[in-house]
């Protein structure tokens, strides 16, 4: 059996030696389950100035959420408004409200700040001191102690509505493996709809999922699913027998399909509009590795990687952008290999950054505006699956070990944050990619 790091360290001997070494030890991560309260305890809901978004989460919260207004309170989570700042030294605010709420955060516990976009900054102190925000949380990412995270999110003045759905979220166990994150709303791209039951966000809707058989696109498939949606799983005919059984079991339909062939899309689309008259959701999850190094990196390893990755999205998009219905959502799976480059990962690097300047172009593309659908992306870090026990132990404990949660994430976490960017409720966010990394040092 192969040696389990963060197993050892929770164990009698393995907690007492790493308590004398100083090494790293996991927190038990809080992770939803349905009936779930958004959070354990109450939540520090404060800002600078006016803070009018803090009022307008205040209202939106209150029913699900105990909000508390002091500092001195013992709290689970904090939400800071810092919409109002104009100079560097509005920071102090910042400071007065996290740093004394940090000493009695719970463990899980949450910090979440809202700015405006540095971008739209009337100065250039107000830029300095709205991307301060985001230097701030990523330090409080890596102070946070017991499973807690940090994130930021910046939204556009007149589209405050559109942070309920990334503050709930961020809120929730389902962000469990999701820290030092900054997440862009802006005027949504269709009316935001907030869900008539927060355990079903995705009720009634239709979601492709390629690459659904194993691994992380089998859990995007059953997290779905739990969340109100029908599945139609897409994989390759040889991953015939799991793709039913994950089908089956979910009560959606399989189709086998290599996405790399030429009519892959429209032979989706066909499926979901006589099985299930339509779609709402298309994730794009199917994914290879061939790794070598560049030297050693023939033109079929490299092309193999591009056209599943990458090129076999661009190719199913132009039948599926018009066929998916209005409102609809996109999410496409990159990979942190694409933000921060890998080792004998030129190919796949490639193709999942190539994953992310599609993503941030398609969203901003005409038809797919006027549809009314966002496109976004989510960048796994180190993710439990067999694609990762595969890998040599000491480059394996690394991946777990080098982030601030001290531990590897689960198909699940990517799951949940595919499902976070898939709701109605969602639709300020689009051109985002989210990485679900547990805050990696790698391309920080
Ligand atoms: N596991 C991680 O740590 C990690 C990290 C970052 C990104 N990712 C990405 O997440 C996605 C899922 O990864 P995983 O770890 O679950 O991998 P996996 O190998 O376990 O599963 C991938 C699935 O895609 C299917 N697939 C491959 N080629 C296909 C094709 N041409 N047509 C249809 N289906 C095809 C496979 O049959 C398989 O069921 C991939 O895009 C991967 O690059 C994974």
């Amino acid at each position: 059996m192969a040696f389990d790091y963060g197993k050892f360290v929770s164990s009698g001997v393995g907690k007492q030696l790493a308590t004398a070494l100083g090494l790293p030890r996991p927190s038990r991560l809080r992770r939803h389950e349905p009936g779930d309260p958004l959070i354990g305890g109450a939540v520090l809901v404060a800002g600078h100035g006016d803070a009018p978004v803090a009022e307008l989460l205040t209202g939106a919260l209150s029913a699900d959420v105990q909000i508390a207004t002091s500092p001195s309170t013992s709290v689970s989570g904090v939400v800071v408004d810092m919409t109002q700042i104009e100079t560097p030294a509005d920071l102090e605010t910042l400071r007065g409200i996290v740093g004394p709420a940090l000493k009695t955060l719970g463990a899980t516990g949450r910090v979440i700040v809202i700015g405006r976009p540095v971008e739209d900054a009337s100065s250039v102190a107000q830029s300095a001191a709205r991307r301060a925000l985001e230097g701030i949380v990523r330090s409080i990412g890596k102070e946070m102690r017991g499973g807690g995270t940090a994130n930021t999110v910046y939204v556009a003045e007149g589209a405050d509505e559109g942070v309920i759905a990334p503050v709930r979220f961020f809120l929730s166990g389902r962000s469990a493996y999701v820290s030092a994150q900054v997440v862009h709303v802006g005027s949504p791209v269709a009316p935001i709809e907030q869900p008539a039951d927060l355990d079903r966000p995705l009720a009634g809707k239709v979601a492709i999922v390629t690459g659904a058989a194993r691994g992380i696109g089998a859990s995007i498939a059953e997290v779905l699913s739990r969340d109100g949606a029908t599945i139609v799983a897409v994989d390759i005919p040889a991953a015939g027998g799991p793709l039913s059984e994950v089908a089956n079991r979910l009560g959606g339909t399989a189709l086998q399909v290599d996405v790399t062939a030429q009519d892959a899309g429209e032979k989706i689309v066909e499926h979901a509009k006589a099985r299930h008259g339509g779609f709402d959701i298309v994730v794009h999850n199917a994914g290879i590795t061939r790794d070598k190094l560049l030297a050693n990196t023939d033109a079929d390893r490299w092309d193999s990687v591009l056209q599943v990755n990458l090129l076999s999205i661009l190719r199913m998009n132009e039948a599926l952008v018009p066929a998916i219905n209005d409102g609809g959502h996109i999410v496409n799976v990159a990979s942190i290999a694409g933000i921060a480059g890998n080792r004998g990962q030129t190919n796949y690097a490639a193709s999942k950054a190539g994953v992310i300047g599609m993503t941030r172009a398609l969203a901003t593309d005409p038809q797919v505006i006027a549809k009314g659908v966002t496109v976004n992306a989510v960048a796994p870090g180190f993710i439990e699956t067999e694609m990762t026990a595969k890998v040599p132990f000491a480059t394996r404990e690394a991946g777990r070990l080098m982030n601030s949660l001290s531990q590897g994430g689960k198909p699940v976490d990517v799951a949940e944050t595919i499902g976070f960017l898939a709701w109605d409720s969602n639709r300020g966010v689009t051109g985002n990619t989210v990485r679900v990394c547990g805050q990696m040092l790698l391309g920080a």
